[in-house]
């Protein structure tokens, strides 16, 4: 075992921070490669809540150091806000984290023209968490983006940012922003910003590169999750980011041959923030109960999530696009008291039964699920940590999960506490943690 990636398989919110948090203590570092503050990532360690937007969740173990890679997209005042709240709690940050200098840097008129963008007449808003992600990358493919090795860089900053802030000025004036924007004062203010993060600023590249040939072992850790990603999502209500698994390679400037397994994270249902196709959505009471028993509300914007059945073919797609070895599945007890529960395992579109992923928006929204029903186990299995001690029916429902996705289940998620989990013996999941040869 070495490096492996740890990604969303759905729409985002799947767990991943306590997945992250747990299996971090195997690995010598935890990188980020793509998105933004727009994350957030939960992780119960007794009876602490922490909530990481932009920090990785191997933080908060001690030794492990964490990386924020090329591919993130870092607002400074979320960054330094967030090391404060995280020191308040106790969590060192010195050493222990690092930043890359070709990360890209959002500035407060990010925000400004995501939030025009999103109101303007005749465009379909996304539903953007509203952090100035988008607009970030959008400067970066363009070609015009400010970098945080050109943040730390005195001379080059203030000739970048005063002709990105005129860009913006042109911008402003044609869409006859009212909002006023003082850019001198966003400009010192951000050179104040300089001078905090200076001391974790590297070349993230080489230092995980030269940490593979030193022997060290990475965990990649994804954000949002697979139907958000910029290409394979369901576009255009997507975020701004490559979060697939090849996302992890050109975020963090790891090869793809140094990549050892890659692992999917799924909820046992699913659930969708902010606008775009669900076909699997439940509209009605079931979809309430869910919410209200797995705390479906956005740990960033605390916006209630939309609710729905797992979804075998999307699971097929996101599968394939990443090429999963293995499946985490968490928040199993949130379907204790469920009779029957229902799992969408095909598409129809105009008419056709398919489990294809259709391309477009259109026919993305005129899918009916066609949905099959599953025995529930109306009994808790909150905090069980042996897979021989979930009742019959919810190893049915795995199994079967399993088998209609054709990933194997290697691990499964019973409540938000590092304990409430069962990495399954024999599975891919376990070699790829190290933990078959040690028969934890
Ligand atoms: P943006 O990332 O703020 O541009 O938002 C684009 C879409 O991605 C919106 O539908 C957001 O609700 C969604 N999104 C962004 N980050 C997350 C996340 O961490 N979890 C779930 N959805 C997210």
């Amino acid at each position: 075992m070495s490096n492996v990636i740890v990604l969303g398989a759905q729409w985002g919110d799947e767990g991943k921070g306590k997945i992250v948090d747990l299996f971090s203590d195997r690995f010598d570092i935890v990188a980020r490669y793509q998105g933004g503050h727009n994350a957030g990532h939960t992780v119960f360690i007794g009876s602490t809540k922490y909530v990481l937007k932009l920090i990785p969740s191997g933080i908060l173990r001690p030794g492990v150091k964490a990386v924020i890679g090329n591919g993130v997209v870092i607002d400074p005042a979320a960054l330094i806000q967030e090391m404060q709240t995280l020191r308040g709690a106790g969590v060192e940050i010195g050493g222990n984290l690092l930043i890359s200098d070709r990360a890209h840097v959002i500035f407060p008129f990010h925000r400004l023209i995501e939030k025009m963008s999103e109101a303007r007449e005749n465009r379909i808003p996304i539903g953007t968490t509203s952090r100035g992600i988008g607009p970030c990358y959008e400067d970066k493919i363009g070609r015009r983006g400010i970098r945080m090795a050109d943040l730390l860089d005195r001379e080059s900053f203030r000739l970048l940012f005063d002709t990105l802030a005129e860009d913006k000025q042109i911008l402003a004036e044609t869409f006859q922003l009212e909002e006023p924007v003082d850019y001198a004062r966003i400009r010192d203010q951000y050179e104040q910003y300089a001078d905090c993060i200076r001391p974790m600023v590297a070349d993230t590249a080489r230092f995980l590169n030269e940490a593979i040939r030193g022997g060290q072992r990475i965990l990649f850790e994804g954000a949002q999750g697979t139907m958000l990603d910029i290409d394979h999502g369901t576009y255009p209500f997507v975020t701004s980011s490559s979060a697939a698994a090849g996302g992890a390679c050109t975020g963090t400037g790891v090869a793809p041959t140094k990549i050892d397994g890659i692992v999917g994270v799924s909820k046992a249902y699913i659930t969708r923030v902010g606008s775009g196709p669900f076909p699997s959505e439940s509209l009605d009471e079931a979809g309430e109960t869910i919410r209200a028993r797995g705390n479906e509300f956005g740990a960033v914007t605390g916006r209630p999530r939309r609710c729905g059945w797992f979804d075998v073919p999307l699971l097929r797609y996101t599968a394939t696009v990443n090429g999963f070895d293995s499946l985490i599945i968490t928040k199993l007890d949130v379907l204790d008291e469920l009779e029957e529960i229902p799992v969408c395992v095909a598409y129809r579109v105009d008419g056709v039964e398919t489990s294809e992923m259709p391309a477009t928006f259109r026919a993305m929204q005129a899918i009916e699920p066609v949905f099959e029903n599953r025995p529930g186990w109306r009994t808790s299995t909150k905090g069980i940590s042996r897979y021989g001690g979930l009742p019959p029916a919810a190893r049915d429902y795995i199994q079967y999960l399993e088998s209609r996705t054709g990933v194997e289940v290697g691990c499964v998620s019973t409540g938000p506490e590092r304990t409430e989990t069962m990495i399954r013996s024999g599975s891919r999941l376990e070699a790829l943690l190290g933990l078959a040869q040690e028969g934890h």
